[in-house]
């Protein structure tokens, strides 16, 4: 199995068409995102961003006057991102290429402010991290203010009647060197406030996104 810095690297050029996006995994950002329940001014860290396809929801929630970090380690996914960004002029979408699981706050330098984010997303890229997703989870929430929304999208094999399509959706994850049996949304929903999570699933329960808050200051 080719390691994500090469899978995400040569392909990245290729990552929006390929990734079935339009067919199955847009409606995960696009749930996951309106459960979060973003406001104008708000910091969000997106971690594992990839090409930004999560930017045009998370710039629409914080407006001009918030803020979007991207985090990924692939320079490759990170230069179609940046592309992203200049086409549509956004002058508040912060790219940082840093390892998620050696995460802390001198990784973002001047991007983050005083205080920590308000809010950190992760679509499809815990599954992806492996064994570094729990290092990649422990950091990024490191770099959050308390009472912070956090919300994790990820897979898993289809449930119910859709369980016909799990070879399809296996063979998807392994294509993208993810983890179908990761569930690392379960790092969210150790942290959080208890009764904060909530739970969403959709595509035949192939994509999970879970989202809750973590404890505020004493
Ligand atoms: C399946 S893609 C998901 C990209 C994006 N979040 C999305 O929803 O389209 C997984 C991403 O995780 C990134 N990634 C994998 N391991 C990483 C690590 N240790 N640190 C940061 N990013 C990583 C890859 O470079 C890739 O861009």
């Amino acid at each position: 199995m080719s390691s994500p810095f090469r899978r995400y690297g040569l392909g990245a050029r290729w990552y929006d068409v390929l990734s079935g996006e339009r067919a199955v995994y847009r409606a995960g950002r696009v749930a996951g995102i309106a459960d979060m329940h973003l406001s104008d001014g708000d910091v969000v860290i997106d971690l594992g961003c990839g090409t930004g396809l999560n930017f045009p929801l998370l710039h629409d929630a914080v407006g001009a006057s918030g803020a979007v970090i991207g985090i990924d380690l692939s320079t490759d996914m990170l230069d179609v991102a940046r592309r992203r960004v200049r086409r549509h002029g956004w002058a508040n979408v912060r790219l940082i290429a840093a390892d998620a699981s050696r995460l802390d706050a001198s990784s973002l330098g001047s991007a983050l402010g005083d205080g920590g984010a308000d809010a950190l997303i992760t679509t499809y890229a815990l599954s992806v991290m492996r064994e570094g997703a729990s290092a990649a989870f422990a950091g990024a929430t490191g770099l959050l203010r308390p009472g912070a929304t956090v919300c994790v999208v990820d897979m898993q094999p289809p449930t119910g009647r859709w369980r016909l399509f799990s070879p399809l959706a296996r063979l998807a994850c392994a294509l993208g060197g993810a983890d179908i049996a990761a569930r690392p949304w379960r790092l969210l929903e150790a942290v959080a406030v208890p009764g904060s999570v909530r739970r969403q699933e959709l595509r035949g329960g192939h994509i999970v996104a879970v989202t809750g808050s973590l404890p505020g200051s004493a």
